[in-house]
Formats: structure tokens, C-alpha cells, sequence
């Protein structure tokens, strides 16, 4: 063992004192309830995102010809291929509903404010990347859902004055769908995309690290002393429980709803009912309302306000006696999130 700790030591000379303080850094007292260690789920969801994806897509093909009956393959006759694939779908619901709650909590805590509003963008570009995973890995399995749904979507991308077209011709590698478009989604889907997630997660968390989390105060902690505990091994045991929790939910949920195969694409048939994923229903709900063009472009202005969002709620904190507006700005928004996502849910389609 000193031989081989030796050997390391004269290749590698880390210090084990540094590597623990970097690594262990005292967490606040709050950390210990679960929905504040929220961030981590996605995390771990996206780990076991990569797992599954590495291993459907030795089997998947990205091509019309060959893609639906590829996942067919997986999902009735490859070894667990049945399992892997539900657990990748799920995992991805899961994914963006821990994102979703994340973020609904660093919002109702003030968390985003000074001096975390270059990490907020960090997050809400996590939040658009992982939506764009979802839209992505959906168009793959070349169902008549997914055919038409990404037909639609870049439809809309159409409408944008200026960019629009090119934008739909990159989405597409085209001007309409053709047999170079699933392979672009599939690219975006399993590199482009995760590459982006990896690299932003690097950021937001090194931020976190640099900045430390939020400090909050609860009245069943101790008023005085000591308030803070040891990343290692406290923390690691609150995530390590979530993730076992999460890996019993996802076999369970893939063993009682697995993924199912959808009708091959048929691009003559326009099916009677185009519906989204849940993720996308208050997109899709919006683009009703709205139409076209207006939507699309109200749907950036929000993003645009989602993103400078720190900077809205400094301002209008420092010029007005309502500091707390954002308290009520956000049931508003949640509540009419949560309203237009089971309005589209039990919409006839
Ligand atoms: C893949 C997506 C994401 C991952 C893996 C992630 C991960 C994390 C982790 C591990 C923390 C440490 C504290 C905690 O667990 O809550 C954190 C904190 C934070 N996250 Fe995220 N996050 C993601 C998405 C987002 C989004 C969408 C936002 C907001 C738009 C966001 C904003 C923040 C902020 C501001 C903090 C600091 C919180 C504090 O100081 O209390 N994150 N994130």
C-alpha cells in the first residue's frame, strides 16, 4: 500500500489536507432538509441519464428507415433493453420536474439575489438546455407523435420574424423534415446538448462552491454555536439517500408504466390529436391562446424577464415600499403554470 501511495505521491502530489478542505467545506444548518438539497437530484438524474443513454443508443439508428424499428428492437427484444429505455424516460420527467423545484425554491427563498445573479442565468440556461433534452430525445423515436410534434415545433421556430427560417433549417437540415433530420436531432440529443448541461453544471456548481449557499434560519435550529455541518459525510448521506430513493422510484416507475411504442410516422397522415409532452403543455396552451408569431415572441419576452429576473427584482426593491412583490409575482406564475399545465392535460386535443 506505501509502495503503491509512494508511487502516486511522486506523480501526483496532492496534498490529502488540501484536496478534504476543498472538498468539505461546512454547509449551512438548513441543507439537512431534503427540498433544500434539491439541486442535487437533477444531478444525479442526469448521471443516470448518460448511463441509459450510452447504452440505448448502441442500438438506436438515426435514421427513418431505421429509427422506429430500432427502439422496437430495445424495447421488446434486447436483453432489459425494455428497462433501460422506461428508466431513460422517466428519469427525464423526473429531471425536469427537479429542475422545476429547484428553481421554484431558489426563487421563494431571495436566493438569486446579490451575489448570485450570474448563477440564476447559469440556472435558467440549465433549465432551457434540459427542456431542449426533452424535445430532442422525444423527436427520436420517429412515432407520429414525435414526427409531427418536431414538424410543428419547427413550424413555429418558422414564425420568428428574421432568424425563423434559418432556424427551422438548422433544427430540420432542411427545409422540411428529411432523412438528415433525425440524425441532427440524435447529435444535439447525445453531445451537443449533454456537453452543454456538463459544462454549465461545472459552472453552477463552482459558483456554489465559491459563494457558498444562501444562509437561511430555521426556529428548530440551534439559535447559537455552531450551525453549520460537514459536507462529508453528512451531506453525502442526504444525497446518497435521495439517489437511492430516486433509483427504488424510477425501477418502480418503469416496471409498473414502461415505455410503450407509438404508430410508425407516417409524414402523409397528420394524426387527429398533436399533444406535446407534459413539459411542453404550457407552451402549447400559450400558442393557442396566443397564435403564432405573438405567441412566440411573448414566450421570449419571458425568458428575456426570466433571465434578467435579479436585476427586475433589485430594481424594483431599491425604488419601492413593496419589497416582497416577488413573493406574490411567483404564486402568480406558479399558479398559472400549474393551472395552464392540467387545463392542456385534460384539453381534447
Ligand atoms: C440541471 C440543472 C441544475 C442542477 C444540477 C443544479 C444544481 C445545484 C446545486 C447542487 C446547488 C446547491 C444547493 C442545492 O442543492 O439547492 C444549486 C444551487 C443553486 N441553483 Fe441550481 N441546479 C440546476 C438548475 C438551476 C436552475 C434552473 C436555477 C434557476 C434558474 C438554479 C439556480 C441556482 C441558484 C441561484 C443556486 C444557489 C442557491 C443558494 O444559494 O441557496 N439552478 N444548484
Amino acid at each position: 500500500m506505501t509502495t503503491i501511495r509512494r508511487w502516486l505521491d511522486d506523480r501526483i502530489p496532492i496534498e490529502p489536507g488540501a484536496l478534504r478542505a476543498l472538498t468539505n467545506e461546512p454547509v449551512p444548518h438548513h441543507l439537512k432538509r431534503w427540498w433544500f438539497a434539491l439541486g442535487g437530484t437533477p444531478a444525479y438524474l442526469f448521471v443516470v441519464q448518460i448511463v441509459t443513454g450510452v447504452l440505448l443508443a448502441l442500438y438506436y439508428q438515426p435514421h427513418p428507415s431505421t429509427a422506429w424499428e430500432s427502439v422496437r428492437y430495445i424495447t421488446e427484444d434486447a436483453n432489459f433493453g425494455w428497462y433501460l429505455r422506461s428508466v431513460h424516460k422517466w428519469a427525464a420527467t423526473l429531471m425536469i420536474a427537479a429542475v422545476v423545484l429547484h428553481q421554484i425554491r431558489v426563487y421563494f427563498t431571495g436566493a438569486y439575489r446579490k451575489p448570485r445573479e450570474v448563477n440564476w442565468m447559469v440556472g435558467m440556461s440549465l433549465l432551457l438546455c434540459t427542456l431542449m433534452l426533452g424535445f430532442t430525445g422525444y423527436s427520436l423515436v420517429f412515432e407520429q407523435l414525435s414526427y409531427w410534434g418536431a414538424t410543428v415545433s419547427a413550424n413555429i421556430a418558422d414564425t420568428i420574424p428574421v432568424i425563423g427560417g434559418f432556424l427551422k433549417k438548422i433544427l430540420l437540415a432542411g427545409e422540411a423534415y428529411n432523412e438528415r433530420t433525425l440524425a441532427r436531432f440524435f447529435v444535439l440529443h447525445a453531445a451537443v446538448l449533454p456537453g452543454f448541461l456538463v459544462a454549465l453544471i461545472a459552472v453552477h456548481i463552482a459558483l456554489v462552491r465559491i459563494q457558498g449557499v444562501t444562509e437561511l434560519k430555521f426556529r428548530d435550529e440551534p439559535a447559537t454555536g455552531d450551525r453549520k455541518f460537514p459536507f462529508i459525510p453528512d451531506h453525502l448521506y442526504t444525497e446518497l439517500i435521495i439517489g437511492l430513493v430516486l433509483m427504488v422510484v424510477l425501477s418502480a416507475l418503469a416496471t409498473l408504466a414502461p415505455a410503450t411504442m407509438g404508430p410508425l410516422a407516417d409524414p402523409l397522415t397528420t394524426p387527429e390529436e398533436i399533444k406535446p409532452e407534459w413539459f411542453f403543455y404550457v407552451t402549447f396552451r400559450w400558442l393557442k391562446l396566443m397564435g403564432g408569431t405573438a405567441a412566440v415572441l411573448s414566450m421570449g419576452l419571458i425568458v428575456f424577464l426570466m433571465f434578467a429576473w435579479p436585476f427586475i427584482d433589485a430594481w424594483w426593491r431599491r425604488r419601492t415600499r413593496l419589497r416582497e412583490a416577488s413573493v406574490w409575482i411567483g404564486v402568480a406564475a406558479t399558479l398559472l403554470l400549474i393551472g395552464m399545465t392540467i387545463r392542456e392535460a385534460v384539453a381534447p386535443h
